[in-house]
């Protein structure tokens, strides 16, 4: 504290903006999207009504739903030339690489809405973007395994196009599974937006300074990227298979309490829920309905996620540090079980992401008192000194 600055490493005691988009209580373990609770909307509604809450501020009544979907449904399809731009990757490119770069692209293939200063370039980016992101997604996973490209479906709601694009070949009829797709969109629906996360934070700043809102969004899927954060997804699929079975559960809660270790436990904690997320009880009710449908009676993982939880949970280390498991916990069992590679896991964080990055961009460029971000910091370097030329310096 200088009097001028407080220092705050990680931000969490410092506001940075006013929003009126999504609440958090993170000691209660509330989360809510314009005033309605995360269960509420994850089990009564789907993910595309909870873009237009994200959005505009309200559930849209059956006649804008009917308008919104229609004008996301018609921008699914990439610019041709995007599947040229791909092929210029190598195959066992991280998909994530892909997305930041793809997402970036939008930019050179979408000019027309790359304005920021005009409401109508803003608004056809943000739907352009909802409705590609799936697809790009779904081509750096095709990519990935060799397969050809899938184009969109316009039949097919939102999570069953994504479903299709990914798992359809050519050469076999692909029916979406329901139950999968349902799913599928619950997901989307619990990662859509987070209050000012890192990424968010990010997106926000890349914004303020006027740049393209494709360049805003492919800075906060770079940052989501980060095992801290969206990639904990990945990175907590791969613990729990590497803890493999539950009788190796307390040597690896040891060492995520040991302070020499830089193990943690992956989906475990949080920066602002000092409580159970409230996402995270809503994935593990998904994983086990999807695990249902699939007939796999006991996943290993699950029951190695489910043990570990609970010894964590009885643990003086994690109950005195309020850790609990968070939305990266759970997810990544259903994502697996569902036929995605665990590289494909913070991906399909940042397709759900999408929606709540542009809503908070949008919020945050229509907002008057809006400047370019400018962080300060407390600097405690060397104090003056002159110049000593090098033939001086020994
Ligand atoms: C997401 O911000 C968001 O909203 C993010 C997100 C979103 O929707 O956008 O919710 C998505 O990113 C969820 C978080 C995913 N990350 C992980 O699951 C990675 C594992 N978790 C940790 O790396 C950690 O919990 C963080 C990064 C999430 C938070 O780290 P902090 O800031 O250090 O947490 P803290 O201040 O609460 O830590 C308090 C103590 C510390 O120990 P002491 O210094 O007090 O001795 O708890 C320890 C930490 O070292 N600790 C852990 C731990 N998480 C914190 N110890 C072991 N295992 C862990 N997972």
């Amino acid at each position: 504290q200088t009097g001028m600055f407080t220092y705050d490493p990680g931000f969490t005691s410092t506001a940075s903006c006013a929003s009126t988009i999504t609440f958090i209580d993170g000691d209660e373990g509330i989360l809510r999207y314009r005033g309605y609770p995360i269960d509420q909307l994850a089990e009564g509604g789907d993910f595309l009504e909870t873009c237009f809450l994200l959005l505009y501020g309200e559930l849209p009544s059956a006649k804008e739903r009917e308008s919104f979907e229609r004008r996301v449904t018609r921008h699914t399809m990439v610019h041709e030339q995007m599947t040229r731009f791909f092929t210029g990757f190598r195959r066992d490119a991280h998909p994530m690489a892909v997305m930041v770069a793809s997402v970036g692209a939008m930019a050179a293939f979408y000019p027309d809405s790359t304005d920021v200063a005009d409401p109508n370039a803003r608004e056809i980016a943000s739907i352009r973007m909802i409705a590609k992101l799936p697809t790009l997604a779904a081509m750096a996973y095709k990519y990935s395994v060799g397969q050809p490209f899938v184009y969109p479906r316009n039949d097919l709601d939102y999570a069953s196009n994504f479903l299709q694009m990914c798992f359809a070949v050519p050469c076999e009829e692909y029916k979406v599974n329901p139950v999968m797709a349902r799913a599928m969109d619950r997901i989307f629906t619990l990662h859509a937006d987070h209050e000012q996360n890192a990424s968010t934070s990010t997106v926000r700043l890349a914004g303020s300074s006027g740049a393209n809102p494709f360049a805003c969004i492919a800075a906060g899927v770079a940052c989501l990227w980060g095992p801290a954060h969206g990639g904990a997804n990945e990175a907590a699929l791969k613990m729990l298979e590497e803890i493999g079975t539950p009788d190796r559960i307390p040597e690896f809660v040891e060492k995520a309490k040991d302070k020499n270790d830089p193990f943690r436990l992956m989906g475990f904690g949080h920066r602002v829920y000092k409580n159970y997320d409230p996402r995270a009880k809503i994935m593990q009710q998904t994983a086990h309905e999807v695990l249902d449908e699939l007939g796999i009676k006991d996943d290993p993982l699950l029951d190695v996620a489910v043990e570990l939880e609970k010894v964590a949970l009885q643990d003086e280390y994690f109950v005195e540090r309020k850790l609990y498991p968070n939305i990266d916990f759970y997810s990544g069992i259903t994502l697996r079980a569902m036929g995605f590679p665990t590289s494909m896991f913070t991906v399909l964080f940042s397709v759900a992401r999408t929606v709540g990055w542009i809503a908070q961009w949008k919020e945050m460029l229509e907002d008057p008192a809006q400047r370019i971000g400018r962080p300060r910091q407390l600097y405690n370097g060397a104090v003056e000194r002159s110049f000593v030329p090098a033939k001086d310096r020994g």
